[in-house]
């Protein structure tokens, strides 16, 4: 009783846990909603275990990109009302992150008690690169709390203050998200049963160069599908109308399929496209067309890969034993445009059901697998970290765990 995995008997103690509640919202500032919840329910685990053992539980999160200053539609007042109700108790909000809004809600706090602070964004010293400025930060956010509790997987590759310095100030411990996370990925690095296929779409390349390179020696299949193909049809010597594409990145993509066909590991990208003339959202309804995707009219962008692409991906994925999925098949929201990115979704449920590992990287995949209506169950592991999983899966240093490992977790 009392006990908390990593930090003894925390009752009564002030346990500041660095969550990931990076949600998307929706709406005008003042009545945002809440898209997909999916990162506050994951952050629940830890923050329940916390307050069942007695502890007094100090949130602290970021929420988007504000600039170091407040800025409403930032703010992280939803979140922490959605919290409660998934808490099925109240829980507090401060204001600010380690001013007298939050230092009088913390003094208030009952053991068990639940407060969010304000995001933590909204302070510059959390995300500056100045080490002291981070640091005199860190000292205002230790100041607040007795012990310190790194949940926030999404975050663990960023050297900011809340993530990284705060745990070399605290007693400290690996909540269960980043511990299940960092077991997973493990598997997937380690010694991953093969076939291993990477799936990869989304829209940039340039965000995942260093995965795709890493992989080349890793997986066996490397499926690529999303906005980020274009440049990959471009580097074969296709018009892709006016898809997507990354004019300074082409380059590259020609010698990852160089190397590639040299090491034997199978680059499969969609062989038919759908495209439209405009992106969706507008008042015009969608007008897809399937087309082969070395024939995109120039009048015309790749919205999602088309049918033939979608059973190659699904057959290509029909042996995997060990799949890691991350980015989106094409603009999923809009269903014209979604057939992919849910044929790559069942396909790794059919991976699960054959006792395979499917793991979804985080991001815009995991929101497309909720929003898409499939059961999260159904999935080996849903990581709540795009960036973060993906920098694992490059053999990246992350900052947020090797702090947890090589500072002194004791140290007061
Ligand atoms: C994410 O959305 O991947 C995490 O919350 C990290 O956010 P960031 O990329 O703004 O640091």
């Amino acid at each position: 009783m009392g006990e908390y995995a990593g930090l003894g008997d925390v009752r009564g103690k002030r346990v500041l846990v660095r969550s990931d509640l990076n949600v998307p919202l929706d709406g005008p500032d003042d009545a945002l909603v809440i898209t997909d919840d999916g990162r506050i329910r994951a952050s629940v685990p830890t923050i329940q275990a916390l307050s069942d053992a007695g502890a007094r539980v100090i949130v602290t999160a970021h929420l988007g990109r504000p600039k170091g200053a407040p800025e409403a539609r930032f703010s992280l007042a939803p979140v922490a009302r959605r919290l409660g109700e998934l808490l099925g108790k109240p829980v507090a909000f401060a204001e600010d992150t380690v001013g007298e809004s939050a230092r009088a809600a913390v003094a208030a706090l009952e053991d068990g008690d639940v407060v969010v602070l304000e995001n933590v964004r909204f302070n510059p010293g959390e995300t500056s690169k100045d080490d002291a400025e981070r640091s005199a930060f860190a000292d205002q956010l230790a100041d607040l709390a007795d012990a310190f509790v790194s949940d926030g997987f999404g975050v663990v590759h960023r050297k900011q203050a809340s993530v990284y310095d705060v745990a070399q100030r605290l007693p400290h411990a690996m909540g269960s998200l980043v511990g299940t996370e960092i077991e997973v990925l493990r598997r997937l690095t380690a010694d991953p049963e093969r076939p291993y296929v990477v799936v990869l779409g989304g829209s940039k390349v340039s965000d995942k160069l260093g995965v795709i390179d890493n992989l080349l020696s890793k997986a066996d299949k490397l499926l690529i599908g999303g906005g980020m193909v274009f440049t990959f049809l471009k580097a074969q010597g296709h018009e892709v109308g006016k898809s997507l594409l990354e004019e300074d990145q082409v380059e590259t993509c020609r010698s990852y399929l160089q190397r590639a066909a040299e090491s034997g590991v199978q680059i499969l990208l969609p062989v038919d496209v759908v495209v439209d003339t405009e992106f969706p959202g507008g008042e015009r309804a969608p007008a897809p067309q399937v087309v082969a995707a070395d024939q995109i009219p120039a009048d015309s962008l790749g919205l999602d890969i088309g049918p033939a692409s979608a059973a190659e991906f699904s057959s290509a994925l029909s042996d995997a034993r060990t799949v890691f999925w991350n980015g989106p098949m094409g603009v999923f929201e809009t269903p014209e445009f979604s057939a992919g990115t849910r044929a790559v979704a069942q396909a790794l449920i059919d991976v699960t059901e054959r006792g395979g590992l499917s793991v979804v990287g985080g991001g815009d995949s995991a929101a497309a697998v909720r929003a898409l209506g499939f059961d999260e169950t159904a999935f080996g592991h849903i990581s709540t970290g795009g960036g973060a999983s993906l920098e694992y899966l490059e053999g990246k240093e992350l900052p947020g765990i090797t702090v947890l490992e090589t500072s002194d977790s004791t140290k007061d």
